[in-house]
Protein backbone atom coordinates (compact mmCIF):
# COMPACT_ATOMS: atom_id res chain seq x y z
CA UNK A 1 0.00 0.00 0.00
CA UNK A 2 0.98 3.69 -0.55
CA UNK A 3 -0.02 6.76 -2.28
CA UNK A 4 -1.91 5.29 -4.91
CA UNK A 5 -3.18 2.26 -3.77
CA UNK A 6 -6.67 2.62 -5.19
CA UNK A 7 -5.05 3.18 -8.83
CA UNK A 8 -7.11 1.23 -11.19
CA UNK A 9 -10.22 1.74 -9.27
CA UNK A 10 -12.93 4.01 -9.77
CA UNK A 11 -15.11 5.42 -6.63
CA UNK A 12 -18.27 7.43 -6.45
CA UNK A 13 -19.10 9.67 -3.47
CA UNK A 14 -22.65 11.57 -2.85
CA UNK A 15 -22.14 15.11 -1.21
CA UNK A 16 -24.13 17.70 0.27
CA UNK A 17 -28.28 18.43 1.17
CA UNK A 18 -30.88 17.44 -1.58
CA UNK A 19 -33.66 20.53 -2.24
CA UNK A 20 -37.08 19.60 -2.93
CA UNK A 21 -38.85 22.22 -4.46
CA UNK A 22 -42.05 23.46 -3.26
CA UNK A 23 -42.07 26.12 -6.00
CA UNK A 24 -39.98 28.11 -8.07
CA UNK A 25 -38.32 29.98 -5.62
CA UNK A 26 -38.48 27.82 -2.15
CA UNK A 27 -37.56 24.26 -1.48
CA UNK A 28 -36.95 22.02 1.82
CA UNK A 29 -33.22 21.36 2.63
CA UNK A 30 -31.13 20.32 5.22
CA UNK A 31 -27.77 21.48 7.02
CA UNK A 32 -25.27 19.66 4.89
CA UNK A 33 -22.58 21.42 3.40
CA UNK A 34 -21.17 18.83 1.62
CA UNK A 35 -17.15 19.23 3.60
CA UNK A 36 -17.72 15.61 4.67
CA UNK A 37 -18.21 14.24 1.11
CA UNK A 38 -16.08 16.60 -0.77
CA UNK A 39 -13.26 15.80 1.64
CA UNK A 40 -13.48 12.06 0.87
CA UNK A 41 -13.50 12.71 -3.33
CA UNK A 42 -10.64 14.60 -2.65
CA UNK A 43 -8.90 11.55 -0.50
CA UNK A 44 -10.09 8.83 -3.02
CA UNK A 45 -8.67 11.25 -5.78
CA UNK A 46 -5.54 11.56 -4.06
CA UNK A 47 -5.47 8.21 -3.41
CA UNK A 48 -5.40 7.18 -7.03
CA UNK A 49 -8.68 6.21 -8.08
CA UNK A 50 -10.89 7.91 -10.54
CA UNK A 51 -13.46 9.60 -8.58
CA UNK A 52 -17.10 11.06 -9.71
CA UNK A 53 -18.91 13.35 -7.02
CA UNK A 54 -22.28 13.21 -7.11
CA UNK A 55 -23.22 16.47 -5.25
CA UNK A 56 -26.07 18.42 -4.10
CA UNK A 57 -25.83 22.05 -3.79
CA UNK A 58 -23.10 23.41 -1.97
CA UNK A 59 -20.77 26.47 -1.68
CA UNK A 60 -17.39 24.23 -2.33
CA UNK A 61 -14.79 23.65 -4.72
CA UNK A 62 -14.74 20.79 -6.89
CA UNK A 63 -11.76 18.77 -5.50
CA UNK A 64 -9.14 19.00 -8.79
CA UNK A 65 -9.28 16.13 -10.55
CA UNK A 66 -12.39 15.11 -9.77
CA UNK A 67 -15.70 14.82 -12.14
CA UNK A 68 -18.73 16.38 -10.59
CA UNK A 69 -22.08 15.77 -11.30
CA UNK A 70 -24.35 18.70 -10.05
CA UNK A 71 -27.96 17.63 -9.09
CA UNK A 72 -31.09 19.29 -6.70
CA UNK A 73 -33.51 16.84 -5.41
CA UNK A 74 -33.49 12.79 -3.55
CA UNK A 75 -34.46 11.86 -7.37
CA UNK A 76 -31.91 13.73 -9.66
CA UNK A 77 -29.38 11.88 -7.37
CA UNK A 78 -30.78 8.95 -7.74
CA UNK A 79 -30.57 8.51 -11.22
CA UNK A 80 -27.00 9.86 -11.38
CA UNK A 81 -26.04 7.49 -8.89
CA UNK A 82 -27.54 4.15 -10.11
CA UNK A 83 -26.79 4.55 -13.52
CA UNK A 84 -22.86 4.39 -13.22
CA UNK A 85 -23.39 1.74 -9.84
CA UNK A 86 -22.41 -1.52 -12.41
CA UNK A 87 -19.47 0.48 -13.69
CA UNK A 88 -17.73 1.23 -9.82
CA UNK A 89 -15.86 -0.39 -7.69
CA UNK A 90 -17.23 1.64 -4.13
CA UNK A 91 -19.90 4.07 -3.66
CA UNK A 92 -19.82 6.07 -0.56
CA UNK A 93 -22.96 7.70 0.25
CA UNK A 94 -22.11 11.20 2.54
CA UNK A 95 -25.02 12.80 1.31
CA UNK A 96 -28.66 13.90 3.28
CA UNK A 97 -30.94 13.00 1.16
CA UNK A 98 -34.35 14.20 1.56
CA UNK A 99 -36.25 11.24 2.48
CA UNK A 100 -39.47 12.80 1.56
CA UNK A 101 -40.37 15.58 -1.23
CA UNK A 102 -43.54 18.09 -1.53
CA UNK A 103 -46.18 15.61 -3.20
CA UNK A 104 -47.10 19.04 -5.51
CA UNK A 105 -44.55 21.68 -6.95
CA UNK A 106 -46.40 24.45 -7.66
CA UNK A 107 -45.68 26.10 -10.84
CA UNK A 108 -45.83 29.67 -9.42
CA UNK A 109 -44.86 31.10 -6.24
CA UNK A 110 -47.45 30.21 -3.83
CA UNK A 111 -49.07 33.09 -2.65
CA UNK A 112 -49.50 34.14 0.96
CA UNK A 113 -53.53 34.48 2.29
CA UNK A 114 -53.01 34.76 6.02
CA UNK A 115 -54.46 30.96 6.46
CA UNK A 116 -52.66 28.22 7.72
CA UNK A 117 -51.64 25.00 5.43
CA UNK A 118 -50.83 21.89 4.98
CA UNK A 119 -48.08 20.62 3.11
CA UNK A 120 -48.52 17.09 1.70
CA UNK A 121 -44.96 14.76 1.47
CA UNK A 122 -44.52 11.61 -0.60
CA UNK A 123 -41.45 9.19 0.72
CA UNK A 124 -38.32 9.69 -1.81
CA UNK A 125 -36.48 6.88 -2.66
CA UNK A 126 -33.89 5.17 -0.52
CA UNK A 127 -31.06 4.98 -2.81
CA UNK A 128 -28.59 3.20 -0.07
CA UNK A 129 -30.82 0.87 0.25
CA UNK A 130 -31.00 0.15 -3.42
CA UNK A 131 -27.87 0.28 -3.90
CA UNK A 132 -27.62 -2.87 -0.92
CA UNK A 133 -29.96 -4.65 -3.45
CA UNK A 134 -27.85 -4.24 -6.53
CA UNK A 135 -24.65 -4.81 -5.29
CA UNK A 136 -22.74 -7.40 -6.98
CA UNK A 137 -18.76 -7.15 -6.26
CA UNK A 138 -19.21 -2.53 -4.79
CA UNK A 139 -17.88 -2.16 -1.79
CA UNK A 140 -20.99 0.20 -0.12
CA UNK A 141 -20.49 2.48 2.62
CA UNK A 142 -23.06 4.72 4.09
CA UNK A 143 -23.18 7.27 6.93
CA UNK A 144 -25.67 7.63 9.84
CA UNK A 145 -26.56 10.71 10.97
CA UNK A 146 -28.30 10.52 14.43
CA UNK A 147 -29.57 12.68 17.09
CA UNK A 148 -30.45 9.58 19.20
CA UNK A 149 -29.73 5.43 20.42
CA UNK A 150 -26.50 6.24 17.83
CA UNK A 151 -25.21 3.12 18.07
CA UNK A 152 -28.51 0.75 17.58
CA UNK A 153 -30.26 2.44 14.54
CA UNK A 154 -27.00 2.65 12.89
CA UNK A 155 -26.34 -0.86 13.20
CA UNK A 156 -30.22 -1.19 11.75
CA UNK A 157 -29.42 0.60 9.03
CA UNK A 158 -25.95 -1.21 8.08
CA UNK A 159 -28.04 -4.47 8.17
CA UNK A 160 -30.82 -2.80 6.57
CA UNK A 161 -28.91 -1.12 3.59
CA UNK A 162 -26.78 -4.05 3.10
CA UNK A 163 -23.42 -2.06 3.15
CA UNK A 164 -20.01 -3.35 4.28
CA UNK A 165 -19.25 -0.35 6.68
CA UNK A 166 -21.19 2.42 8.10
CA UNK A 167 -19.53 5.84 9.68
CA UNK A 168 -22.07 6.81 12.37
CA UNK A 169 -21.89 10.31 13.77
CA UNK A 170 -23.87 11.99 16.62
CA UNK A 171 -24.97 15.07 15.19
CA UNK A 172 -25.88 16.30 18.14
CA UNK A 173 -22.14 16.52 19.58
CA UNK A 174 -20.82 20.27 19.13
CA UNK A 175 -17.82 19.91 16.49
CA UNK A 176 -19.90 16.74 14.68
CA UNK A 177 -21.83 16.38 11.83
CA UNK A 178 -23.79 19.06 9.26
CA UNK A 179 -21.79 22.33 8.77
CA UNK A 180 -18.93 21.65 10.99
CA UNK A 181 -15.27 21.52 9.90
CA UNK A 182 -14.58 18.55 12.42
CA UNK A 183 -16.36 15.27 12.88
CA UNK A 184 -16.64 12.33 15.41
CA UNK A 185 -17.20 9.32 13.68
CA UNK A 186 -17.09 5.81 14.17
CA UNK A 187 -17.01 2.71 12.09
CA UNK A 188 -19.23 0.04 12.30
CA UNK A 189 -18.49 -3.06 10.11
CA UNK A 190 -21.22 -6.37 9.43
CA UNK A 191 -19.14 -8.57 11.31
CA UNK A 192 -19.25 -7.07 14.55
CA UNK A 193 -16.08 -4.75 14.50
CA UNK A 194 -16.19 -1.59 15.87
CA UNK A 195 -13.58 1.49 15.49
CA UNK A 196 -14.27 5.18 17.44
CA UNK A 197 -12.11 7.82 16.27
CA UNK A 198 -11.75 10.94 18.73
CA UNK A 199 -12.81 14.17 17.04
CA UNK A 200 -10.96 15.10 13.78
CA UNK A 201 -11.17 17.34 10.45
CA UNK A 202 -13.27 16.17 8.09
CA UNK A 203 -9.82 15.47 5.62
CA UNK A 204 -8.61 13.33 8.26
CA UNK A 205 -11.94 11.33 8.91
CA UNK A 206 -11.67 11.07 4.71
CA UNK A 207 -8.18 9.72 5.04
CA UNK A 208 -8.69 6.55 7.80
CA UNK A 209 -12.19 5.97 5.16
CA UNK A 210 -10.08 5.45 2.48
CA UNK A 211 -8.04 3.27 4.02
CA UNK A 212 -10.46 0.90 5.69
CA UNK A 213 -11.82 1.36 1.87
CA UNK A 214 -8.54 0.05 0.27
CA UNK A 215 -8.57 -2.93 3.08
CA UNK A 216 -12.13 -3.87 2.09
CA UNK A 217 -10.71 -3.81 -1.76
CA UNK A 218 -8.17 -6.55 -0.82
CA UNK A 219 -5.44 -3.67 -2.06
O1 LIG B 1 -22.13 17.85 4.61
P1 LIG B 1 -21.51 18.16 5.95
O2 LIG B 1 -21.96 19.53 6.47
O3 LIG B 1 -20.02 17.98 5.95
O4 LIG B 1 -22.11 17.12 7.02
C1 LIG B 1 -21.78 15.75 6.93
C2 LIG B 1 -23.00 14.84 7.18
C3 LIG B 1 -23.47 15.02 8.62
C4 LIG B 1 -24.14 15.21 6.23
C5 LIG B 1 -22.50 13.40 6.90
O5 LIG B 1 -21.44 13.10 7.79
C6 LIG B 1 -23.63 12.37 7.07
O6 LIG B 1 -23.90 11.86 8.14
N1 LIG B 1 -24.33 12.07 5.94
C7 LIG B 1 -25.52 11.23 5.92
C8 LIG B 1 -26.67 12.07 6.36
C9 LIG B 1 -27.98 11.32 6.36
O7 LIG B 1 -28.89 11.70 5.63
O8 LIG B 1 -28.05 10.26 7.12
P2 LIG B 1 -29.31 9.26 7.26
O9 LIG B 1 -29.04 8.53 8.53
O10 LIG B 1 -30.60 10.01 7.11
O11 LIG B 1 -29.17 8.30 6.01
C10 LIG B 1 -28.47 7.07 6.08
C11 LIG B 1 -27.76 6.76 4.79
O12 LIG B 1 -28.73 6.50 3.75
C12 LIG B 1 -26.85 7.86 4.26
O13 LIG B 1 -25.69 7.27 3.71
C13 LIG B 1 -27.70 8.55 3.19
O14 LIG B 1 -26.88 9.10 2.15
C14 LIG B 1 -28.53 7.37 2.66
N2 LIG B 1 -29.87 7.77 2.17
C15 LIG B 1 -30.81 8.29 2.99
C16 LIG B 1 -32.08 8.57 2.51
C17 LIG B 1 -32.37 8.35 1.15
N3 LIG B 1 -33.57 8.64 0.64
N4 LIG B 1 -31.41 7.84 0.35
C18 LIG B 1 -30.17 7.54 0.82
O15 LIG B 1 -29.31 7.06 0.08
Amino acid sequence: AGADWLKGKKALVTAGGTQEPLDPVRYLGNRSSGRMGYAIAQALQEAGAETILVSAPTDLAVPAGVTCIQVQTALEMYDAVLTRFSEVDVVIKAAAVADYRPAVQAEQKIKKDGTSRTLELIPNPDILAELGRRKTSQVLVGFAAETENLLANAQDKMHRKNVNLLVANDVTKLGAGFGSLTNIVSFLFPDGRKIDFPQMSKHEVAQHLVREVANLLGV
